[in-house]
């Protein structure tokens, strides 16, 4: 289903053809061909037909075009496959593998060689180093096994002469972490012999051409093939190989992948040693066998670092063990060629093998934990020789081709067969499509007694005659009434066929006749165990590693070993067993032409590859069939997100119905069918859609997990912020509560204590009770100051309000306000005892005369007079008046001033007793408190308080100042007191001033 191609170009996908018919096939395969559309589809498989010419269709830009593209997104390409197998084994989590089919030289190789290139450039987005290196190994392991492992036949030019199947490994990211090679059968009789026009290994040529002169000289080498019998024929054969590049690209791709020094060294030995065992020739003297280029004996002990008699004696002799026995028999001329070449096919064979070992040494996955890194994901890829008809088909092409008739089968297994009788089984209403079944070629090969290789091992174990002729006649014998067999015995018309010599097998691919020469031999594979002693105890460790069996000794009895064709069997099962439990992906190859032409589309040769590939069935059944299926579980699984029926669980009777309820309400009905466990879906185009809306959806689920998430994650937060701040009250209330519970224990007992309590320490608060504290402490200086003054007579109230006044008028402008001691008020009989009756009279006449209740201060003064004259006066205030007294007449009351007279008084903020009272008359009273006992005693304070609290509580208002000097008006005139200390002097005494007058004290 292909798009973005137009039609000029033909039918992208075969299955878009109006008619299937053979016709329309190979005009739709023609044009794209001429056209330079060399890839067409069939659903998943991809149709290749080799162009024969660089195209310009894989570079980076073009890997970009597919990257994570789907199939039919893009025009048909390798790439395309390479992704969807990528994309099954990253999204499903399934091991692919990609089987590349196709007769010899349609470009299966190449191929191969393409879709592991996209796979390295696709994955790795980070670079990492590991896989960097796993990546660039898995590549040049290619051109390594190339070189010995394939070579020029007259199909094509870089022939795959063994099979490959190549495992990579994926981590759970889907980088390759690693790899496995399998390798199949090597067509080692190439080592010895090439057909006409034909050449051995690349191997021997890229060293007798590329290697430098000195390697050459190690090696005993000329640098001429021409020199060697074994690749002497190949060695003229002109081609646009450069053997001498690839030389120097083997060479540093083995360095790359890890070969050590000596390994490469010893590779280049052993293809040296090969050179020359085939310019060995043996000769007779009398009975006696003996070895006529004796040269080359030295020259190969010194390659496989061994003594030269040993090479000699394995080369002439066995050693044969009878009973107990071991006796030296000598070869005839013919057993020591044979032995010769025997040795020289085996040497390649085991270093071939030993390569592949030693590359998969070096790419396997190492320090893999499925635990740790997910389940570890496989991409198999399998190139193998294609199907083959040479002039002389022999034991290998046998091998070769029943291996192409098993992926056949396997084909027609996977692609054709299961697919129709999955249908039938899911009861999807189905037209069976005819197709030839080759089932019945691969029993004629394999099956257990009667097939072929039964017949051929029973043949190699025959008692008496062991001889190719006699596997012929077992053939015949078992095999005269197979349709697929047939040999000159059974057919005596067909000149085709030689006597005794040649059968012929109807392949699906088409008739082959093999000449049965040398299948015994090929089929025993007998190496004279002499040889295998020679190389085992050679002292060159790698050689010797190469050969564990040397070490058995001759008299040991070993297992009859299994038989090349056996052993190839049971490989080609494994392999198939191993391919049919992954997702298989089809790349057919088809070769347009036998001349190598980009030009040249040979009909009849296409369509008859057309035809055995069985292309044209494989049309059919996918345009009957379906390109996707699924259980409904699984299906439901992938795609409930999609529709509201189904997400997130749906509440229908089965998952048939919800897989149907969501199909139908995307639109979807008329290109699906409903199985009986699977939902089957036609066309690619739709599962495409699926998987967008899927992904549209993911996208939406990941940010509705998110918001859950991120929901849950708050939540979190907040609970263990909630915790915290619970954790924070409860302390804070338990410091609180701990707080009031040792102020409660520190001042429970205040009441009793004698001071109330005021001596007591304050808890430390804690900082938000700092406030509270305040509060706590003028609550308690309250109830404290409240608890003192309760107790209070009613004088010591008026005292402790009187105190009160005077503090709060004075606090701050004088020092000694006398707070701390009793406030007495009537000084006057204190400080003049002598005097004290008379005062009294005087004080009790007043009483009478003016009312008044108590009295409030008095004390001796002295004053200013009229004369500005300082004199001795007696000051008496009573609650009504202000008296002022003469102490030398008996306290004859001078002047009296009504209190409410009295507007305010003046002190100053010295230590001086200077008041002066102020009248509404502005005749103001200037005295100097004196005679006072203790003499320092001051009585400003008490005087202004009392005052003040008399005043109080007849709520009127009494002004006091605080200044220095005072302003006064005497007689209505202003003046201004002074106050000086002086040093000499000892009572305070008023002098005048210009300004008023100046009261001098005693200074110290
Ligand atoms: N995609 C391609 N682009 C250009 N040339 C190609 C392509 N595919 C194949 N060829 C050409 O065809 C030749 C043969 O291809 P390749 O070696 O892949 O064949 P094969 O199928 O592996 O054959 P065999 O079974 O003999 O190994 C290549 O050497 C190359 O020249
Ligand atoms: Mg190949």
């Amino acid at each position: 289903m292909a798009e973005h191609e137009s039609l000029e170009f033909g039918k992208a996908d075969f299955v878009l053809l109006d008619n299937v018919s053979m016709d329309e096939f190979m005009g739709n395969l023609k044009l794209r061909f001429e056209k330079g559309r060399i890839y067409t589809y069939i659903g998943e498989v991809v149709v290749s037909v080799n162009p024969y010419r660089a195209m310009n269709i894989y570079g980076r830009e073009i890997v970009e075009q597919y990257k994570g593209r789907e199939l039919y997104e893009r025009p048909p390409h390798l790439f395309a496959i390479a992704d969807a197998a990528y994309k099954a084994m990253k999204r499903r989590n399934k091991d692919t593998c990609i089987v590349i089919s196709g007769e010899s030289g349609a470009g299966k190789t190449e191929a191969s060689k393409y879709i592991m290139q996209y796979i390295a450039a696709i994955t790795n987005p980070n670079q990492r180093a590991e896989v960097e290196r796993v990546k660039n190994m898995l590549l040049k392991s290619n051109c390594v096994l190339e070189a010995f492992g394939n070579a020029k036949t007259n199909r094509n030019d870089n022939s795959s002469r063994f099979g490959k199947y190549m495992d990579i490994n994926f981590d759970f990211k889907g980088d390759p972490i690693g790899g496995h090679i399998s390798n199949y059968l090597l067509e080692k009789s190439r080592v010895i012999f090439q057909q006409e026009g034909e050449r051995s290994f690349h191997s021997f040529y890229q060293l007798l051409r590329g290697a430098p002169e000195s390697l050459l000289r190690s090696i005993h080498i000329q640098k001429d093939p021409k020199a060697y019998n074994y690749v002497k024929v190949g060695g003229q054969i002109k081609s646009g190989i450069n053997d001498n590049a690839d030389f120097k690209a083997v060479a540093d791709a083995m360095k790359v992948i890890g070969f050590t020094g000596d390994e490469i060294q010893t590779v280049y030995k052993i293809l040296a040693t090969i050179l020359h065992l085939g310019n060995l020739t043996f000769g007779t003297d009398g009975d006696v066998t003996l070895i006529e280029n004796s040269k080359v004996v030295s020259v190969l002990k010194d390659l496989l670092s061994t003594k030269e008699e040993n090479v000699e004696k394995s080369l002439l002799y066995r050693t044969v063990a009878t009973g107990r026995d071991v006796i030296e028999k000598q070869h005839t001329v013919q057993e020591a060629s044979y032995g010769r070449d025997a040795l020289a096919k085996a040497m390649y064979e085991r270093m071939f093998c030993w390569i592949v070992s030693r590359i998969n040494d070096i790419i396997e996955v190492k320090n893999y934990d499925a635990n740790i890194h997910g389940k570890n994901t496989v991409i198999g890829v399998l190139d193998i020789y294609g199907f083959e008809i040479f002039q002389n088909n022999s034991f290998e092409q046998f091998c070769i081709n029943y291996c192409n008739e098993k992926l056949q089968q396997l084909f027609i297994q996977l692609v054709l067969k299961q697919e129709q009788e999955e249908y039938q089984r899911e009861g999807i209403p189905w037209k069976h499509i005819d197709y030839f079944n080759n089932q019945i070629i691969v029993d004629l090969v394999e099956q257990q007694h009667k097939g072929m290789i039964s017949i051929l091992d029973e043949a190699c174990m025959n008692v008496g005659k062991v001889t190719d002729e006699v596997f012929l006649q077992g053939l015949n014998g078992k095999l005269a009434k197979h349709a697929h067999y047939t040999s000159r015995k059974l057919a005596p018309t067909d000149k085709t066929l030689e006597f005794d010599r040649d059968f012929r097998i109807r392949h699906y691919a088409g008739d082959v006749v093999y000449s049965v020469v040398g299948f015994i031999d090929k089929n025993k594979d007998t190496l004279f165990q002499d040889f295998k002693r020679l190389l085992y105890n050679s002292s060159n460790p790698v050689l010797r590693g190469m050969w564990p069996e040397g070490k058995l000794r001759i008299t040991e009895v070993t297992k009859r070993p299994l038989t090349a064709a056996t052993l190839f069997k049971n490989s080609m099962i494994s392999l198939v067993e191993n391919l049919a439990c992954k997702e298989p992906y089809y790349v057919r190859c088809i070769k347009p032409n036998d001349v190598k032409s980009p030009l040249l589309f040979e009909h009849q040769r296409c369509q008859h590859q057309v035809e055995y590939l069985g292309l044209l069935e494989n049309v059919r059944v996918r345009r009957a069939g379906f390109a996707y299926r699924q259980t409904y579980p699984r299906f439901l699984q992938r795609y409930k997100m999609i529709s509201e029926f189904t997400w997130p669980n749906h509440s229908l009777g089965s998952d048939k119905a919800a897989v149907k309820s969501l199909l139908k309400s995307c639109g979807f009905e008329h290109d699906v069918a409903y199985g009986n466990t699977k939902v089957f879906i036609r066309t690619p185009r739709t599962l495409f859609s699926l998987e967008e809306q899927r992904a549209e959806m993911v996208k939406r689920i990941v940010l509705f997990l998110q918001k859950v998430w991120r929901g849950t994650l708050a939540r979190m937060r907040y609970r263990r912020m909630r915790a915290a701040l619970i954790i924070l009250r409860a302390y804070r209330r338990y410091k609180v509560k701990s707080y009031i519970k040792e102020v409660n224990r520190r001042f429970k007992n205040i009441k009793n204590m004698k001071d109330y309590g005021r001596r007591v320490k304050w808890p430390t608060p804690p900082k938000v009770l700092r406030k509270f504290e305040e509060a706590l402490r003028s609550i308690y200086n309250r109830w404290w100051a409240w608890t003192l003054i309760k107790s209070l007579s009613p004088e010591q109230t008026l005292q402790v309000r009187a105190k009160v006044a005077g503090f709060e008028a004075l606090k701050g402008h004088r020092t000694d306000l006398g707070l701390q001691r009793a406030w007495e008020g009537n000084y006057l009989k204190r400080d003049s005892p002598g005097t004290a009756s008379s005062f009294t009279l005087v004080s009790s006449e007043l009483q009478r005369r003016d009312k008044f209740m108590r009295v409030l201060f008095s004390c001796n003064v002295r004053k200013i007079n009229r004369f500005n004259k300082a004199e001795d006066r007696t000051v008496l205030i009573t609650d009504r008046h202000l008296y002022k007294m003469d102490p030398l007449k008996q306290y004859k009351p001078m002047k009296s001033i009504p209190l409410y007279n009295v507007t305010g008084v003046s002190v100053s903020p010295g230590k001086d007793q200077l008041v002066v009272f102020h009248t509404k008359d502005s005749r103001d009273l200037v005295v100097c408190l004196q005679g006072l006992v203790p003499p320092n005693e001051s009585r400003i304070g008490e005087l202004v308080g009392t005052l003040l609290s008399h005043f109080k509580s007849e709520k009127r208002k009494l002004q006091v100042n605080v200044a220095s000097p005072i302003q006064c008006s005497m007689n209505g005139r202003k003046c201004t007191i002074i106050v000086e200390a002086k040093i000499n002097q000892s009572q305070p005494d008023f002098t005048k001033s210009r300004a008023g007058y100046i009261l001098s004290v005693p200074g110290n």
